[in-house]
Order: structure tokens, then C-alpha cells, then sequence
């Protein structure tokens, strides 16, 4: 008998979690921000779609906003139509619908409680990150099926940074520090995890106040390692209106290069 008929080993099962149910005050006046659309596509199913290309990724999580989930639930379902969804495929990922909550880290934690048992890795994506290639997310996956805890796809900044103390409004901020931009790193999504150690660190968060708005910062309060690998200048988010420009732009840059 050769190794080659043995049966496969079972692959770790991978879900992607993605907080839909922001506002999107920043964006300005319209509909919730995950809902907008880019090239006449809700932002949440690009969302969608760019994880569930990933052929390791099962199961995807949509956390709608709070009164938004009937829409979002019908919303996959028309996207989700073979017909409607020309190019990179779906892949044969499942789809799963939960209304969010006040702030990230509670939408978060929704997400997380609709996870069934057999899920040993979770990615949490933004939804307002709607065009990361996949194979940014691929990367993040195969590092943490490498033995990461938690991987973080990051690029190093353009601007310099400053550290500030609070003024009073309309006052000058003084500045307090000058942190050297080499050693920083803009941090993106999907963010990925082993499935027990998110669940810890959303379990030991802070429950107060605005909320963590990055998953991985969880992680290093328990003391656990986090690592990075390369972002991608497409994966940034979609915040202030010059980013809706942005974003078509590279849609439109898309169309010409694959033909669709
Ligand atoms: N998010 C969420 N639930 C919330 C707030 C935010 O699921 N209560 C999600 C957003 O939908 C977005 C992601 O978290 O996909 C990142 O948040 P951000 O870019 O800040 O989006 P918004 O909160 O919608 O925008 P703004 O802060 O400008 O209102
Ligand atoms: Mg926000």
C-alpha cells in the first residue's frame, strides 16, 4: 500500500466572521456602511465573496446590523445565485446571519457564538475592507495552520506618526512622541486565529467603553504571541468618502485586467 491511498488527514476547518453592523458615520449621510455598494455590490458581499474564495474557508458568518439581518440574509441569497456571481467563485462555503451589536468587539462576539463546535480556525474580517485579494487571506490562514495563535496581515506606513496628549477642543495638540516609523505597521484584515485562543480573548475583554477595535490587541492582553505577514494595499478600509473613489478605482482596474 502506498502513502498515496491512505485517506487524507481531516484539514483544520476554517470560518470567517465579518462585522457588518457599523454606521458608517465617517463614510457620511446613506444607508449602514456594509451595506453601500461598489460597482452596484453591497460592500458586505465583496466582503463575503473575497473570504469564501478562499478554498479553505466553510463557513461564513455576516453579522448584519442590529435591525439590518432579514436584508443582509436576503441580500446573500441574491449575490449568492450562480448567475449573479460571475469571476472568482464562492466556493462551497456556508452562510450564516446574526444582527450585531453597539460596537465591534460586542458584533464580534456574536459572531463568534454562531460558531458551530467543529470550527478550529476563525478569521474576523471587516466588512468595510470589501477588495483583500485571497491571497491575503490564504496567507493568514497558512500561518496560523503553521502554529500561529493569532496572524495579522500588515504594511508599513507612509506617513510618519505622532503621539499626542488630549487639548482641549480646538486647541493645539501637543505633541508628545515621534515613534520611529520603521518598526510600525498599519494593521488590516482578516485577522486569523486559533479558534480556543479568540474565544479566550474575547472572553477576557473589557466589556466597557468603546471597545477593542482590533481582535489581535485581545490576544496580546493574555500574554499569547502575535505575529504578522505582508498585507496588500487593496485591503484597506473603506472609512471616508475619498476611499468609495478608491475603491472603484480598483474595481474598474479589475475589470480591465481579468476581463470582467
Ligand atoms: N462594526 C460592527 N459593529 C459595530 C461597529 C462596527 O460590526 N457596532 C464593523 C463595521 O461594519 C466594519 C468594521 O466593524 O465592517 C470596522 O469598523 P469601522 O470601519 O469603524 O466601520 P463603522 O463603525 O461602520 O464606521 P464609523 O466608525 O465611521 O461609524
Ligand atoms: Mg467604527
Amino acid at each position: 500500500m502506498t502513502d498515496d491511498s491512505r485517506p487524507a488527514p481531516p484539514r483544520d476547518r476554517t470560518a470567517a466572521v465579518i462585522p457588518a453592523a457599523g454606521r458608517g458615520v465617517r463614510l457620511g449621510p446613506g444607508a449602514p456602511k456594509a451595506l453601500r455598494t461598489l460597482n452596484g455590490m453591497p460592500m458586505f458581499i465583496h466582503a463575503a465573496r473575497a473570504l469564501a474564495a478562499s478554498r479553505s474557508v466553510t463557513l461564513v458568518v455576516v453579522v448584519a446590523p442590529p435591525d439590518g439581518a432579514p436584508e443582509v440574509k436576503s441580500l446573500l441569497d441574491t449575490y449568492a445565485l450562480p448567475a449573479n456571481a460571475p469571476g472568482e467563485g464562492w466556493g462551497s462555503a456556508d452562510f450564516l446571519v446574526v444582527p450585531g451589536g453597539d460596537n465591534r468587539q460586542e458584533s464580534v462576539r456574536r459572531g463568534l457564538e454562531a460558531l458551530p463546535q467543529d470550527i478550529d480556525i476563525v478569521l474576523v474580517h471587516d466588512a468595510a475592507r470589501p477588495l483583500v485579494p485571497v491571497e491575503t487571506v490564504d496567507a493568514v490562514i497558512g500561518a496560523v495552520r503553521a502554529g500561529a495563535p493569532a496572524v495579522v496581515p500588515a504594511l508599513p506606513l507612509a506617513d510618519t506618526v505622532k503621539e499626542i496628549a488630549p487639548a482641549a477642543p480646538g486647541d493645539p495638540e501637543p505633541v508628545v512622541a515621534t515613534p520611529e516609523r520603521a518598526r510600525l505597521r498599519a494593521v488590516q484584515t482578516p485577522q486569523g486565529f486559533d479558534r480556543a485562543t479568540l474565544l479566550r480573548a474575547h472572553e477576557n475583554a473589557p466589556v466597557d467603553g468603546e471597545g477593542a477595535t482590533d481582535d489581535a490587541g485581545l490576544v496580546e492582553r493574555l500574554g499569547e504571541p502575535v505575529v504578522l505577514v505582508p498585507g496588500h494595499e487593496e485591503a484597506f478600509k473603506v472609512t471616508r468618502p475619498l476611499d468609495l473613489v478608491l475603491a472603484e478605482a480598483v474595481l474598474a482596474r479589475r475589470r480591465v485586467n481579468d476581463g470582467y
